[in-house]
């Protein structure tokens, strides 16, 4: 079975048990600054998990694109990627544990669906802590599962809360105890009696959350006012087990990256550790990119956010490459352009996006070839290899190897302490800078996400109607919004602005909101991402004839409600795109 068939049956399957099918979500959270990206499935669906109605009802299915930098030094194993898929159902207060584990089941071993043998399947669930206790409901579906397969109960794990306990995605929000399904990829006639989480042939296939809680700013955890189920399948993984292959990248979703970069190289997979790793590592790298890239909220290379992990994933991709033997200049295009070819029918967006792609790609390959060259002078003349790595983007293995060329000796013990000290530093100023969102739904945050749309139109009528946003951030405090222009924007063009949303408030307008056929809300003109695949319902919140935007909310019922809306800085936040932080003032 090849993934495509693959994305295809789950969709059904979860039709055919009432879901609605809804688009991938953008790789860049719409509404929810505590995280870079989009980590799973149910990271676009926050604000339903929380509780506001969705469109499509309470029974959703979807692919969702995803990525997770955490351990970017990992990638290079058989199932990690930065870049991957991940098909997921959701309950929205609907059903709960035995509908989900038994469909799930349903899915994995009818024959009518993915037809896997029940003999390799083993599950986990959590043991229970202070906040939840042991979940011995599941561990009961479970039990007559294996019953009446012939599946030893020792298949059935409990496990703590480092295994089995989801969530949130960034600081706060929906979490909850979860259960875990592997398949065995070893020989058959190995297959243990029962579950051991150390070892890497039982392959961890598919997750089923429990969402009931939502963690708080403070750290506390409170019950939902629903109960959630939050799914999440990955789609590499399972294509590799339908395949009988013991290696994702084995599979139609790497093969043809995989080739190119050994037609590039002259290496061959398979003929050492460090050059398999290194084929990895180029071919996860440069999907990741294209992907981010090629996303329609486009973010490129930068020193700041997401365009520091794209910068990051480009520079080990062209590293990587030189350690393969890659001596092409503009080289990353040709591999980029195969990962188009392979998803543009999934993921339109790419082919829509590819000049863009193409040329964010070549930009960077060029800029890191001049930083190396400079970063060569520097270490002639004894620079410190820290120092180059801050001011450069030098990474220390690229250092230790030009220096051994050059017959210069590097302290890499020293430059390990310097770093460890300037992780910690950039992780707590991450953690700082992202604390709080829409994510909380707090009054305050609430008002100031009303007054960001207001501020969006308001722009829209000063600038003109091309202005699109490229992000926010919002906090109780203020908010923060950015959007698409190449200029600063004069005193006038901000005091019309302030003016046109204070406006606005004035005049106390009701806002509304209403659930329509996508179609129609595209036909009616209101802003936002609008999904491409399967046409949907969505929401759009109107607020009069000011402004028109597609949403999941909250907001406030009535402009009256803000306060005085004041800008407080108006600032450059990356090439081409600018940054406004405003407040309401009482
Ligand atoms: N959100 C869950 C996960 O990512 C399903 O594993």
């Amino acid at each position: 079975m090849k993934a495509k068939e693959l994305r295809q049956k789950y969709l059904e399957f979860f039709e055919s048990k009432g879901h609605t099918i809804i688009p991938s979500a953008s790789l860049i959270p719409e509404n929810d600054p505590t995280v870079l990206f989009t980590t799973a499935g149910m990271h676009p669906l926050v604000p339903y998990l929380m509780g506001e109605k969705h469109p499509g009802g309470t029974r959703l299915v979807d692919a969702q694109k995803a990525i997770r930098t955490t351990d970017i030094e990992e990638v290079g194993d058989t199932t990690h990627h930065t870049f991957f898929e991940m098909m997921g159902n959701w309950s929205l207060g609907d059903y709960f544990k035995k509908e989900s584990l038994e469909w799930s089941w349903e899915f994995l071993t009818s024959l009518e669906w993915l037809g896997l043998d029940p003999k390799r399947l083993a599950v986990s669930v959590f043991e229970g802590d202070e906040v939840a206790p042991f979940d011995e409901e599941a561990y009961r579906i479970w039990k007559e599962i294996f019953e009446k397969h012939g599946i030893p109960e020792a298949r059935i794990a409990k496990l703590d809360k480092k295994a089995n306990w989801w969530g949130p995605a960034g600081e706060t929000g929906p979490c909850g105890p979860d259960s875990e399904i592997f398949y065995w990829v070893g020989p058959e006639d190995e297959i243990p009696q029962s579950f051991n989480d150390d070892n890497d042939l039982w392959v961890e296939v598919w997750n089923n959350v429990f969402m009931e809680f939502n963690k708080t700013e403070n750290g506390s955890f409170e019950k939902l006012t629903q109960q959630n189920v939050d799914t999440g399948l990955g789609l590499e993984r399972v294509t590799a087990v339908m395949q009988g292959l013991d290696d994702n990248y084995k599979t139609e979703l790497w093969i043809n990256l995989i080739t190119k970069i050994e037609e590039l190289s002259g290496k061959k997979y398979g003929q050492s550790e460090e050059i398999t790793k290194a084929l990895r590592v180029v071919a996860d790298h440069i999907k990741a990119s294209t992907f981010i890239i090629g996303d329609d909220k486009g973010v490129t290379p930068s020193n700041t956010d997401q365009g520091y992990i794209v910068r990051r994933l480009i520079r080990r991709a062209i590293r990587f490459g030189k350690q393969l033997g890659i001596t092409k200049d503009l080289w990353l295009k040709e591999i980029a352009l195969i990962v188009i070819e392979d998803y543009k029918d999934v993921y339109p967006e790419l082919e829509r996006n590819k000049d863009f792609i193409l040329g964010q790609l070549d930009k960077e390959e060029i800029q890191f070839s001049k930083t190396l060259e400079k970063g060569l002078k520097e270490l002639e003349k004894g620079t410190d290899p820290f120092v180059l790595f801050t001011t450069y983007g030098f990474p220390i293995e690229m250092t230790q190897e030009l220096a051994e060329e050059k017959g210069i000796k590097i302290d890499a013990e020293d430059f390990k302490n310097k770093m460890k000290e300037h992780q910690e530093k950039s992780r707590t100023a991450a953690a700082g800078k992202f604390a709080s969102g829409l994510a909380d739904h707090s009054e305050e945050t609430t008002r100031l996400h009303t007054a960001a749309h207001l501020l969006l139109s308001a722009l829209q009528k000063v600038l003109g109607p091309e202005v699109i946003q490229k992000g926010s951030n919002i906090t109780a405090e203020r908010l923060r919004f950015d959007f698409a222009w190449e200029e600063k924007l004069s005193d006038e063009q901000k005091a019309e602005v302030e003016r046109l949303v204070n406006e606005a408030i004035e005049q106390k307008i009701p806002v509304d909101c209403k659930e329509m056929p996508i179609e129609e809300a595209k036909a009616q003109g209101a802003s936002g991402i609008f999904g491409d695949k399967y046409g949907d319902r969505v929401k759009v919140y109107k607020i009069g004839d000011f402004s028109h935007e597609l949403c999941s909310g909250p907001h406030v019922e009535n402009t009256g409600d803000l306060g005085r809306f004041k800008i407080t800085k108006e600032q450059s936040s990356s090439a081409g795109v600018r940054r406004i932080k405003a407040v309401l003032e009482k």
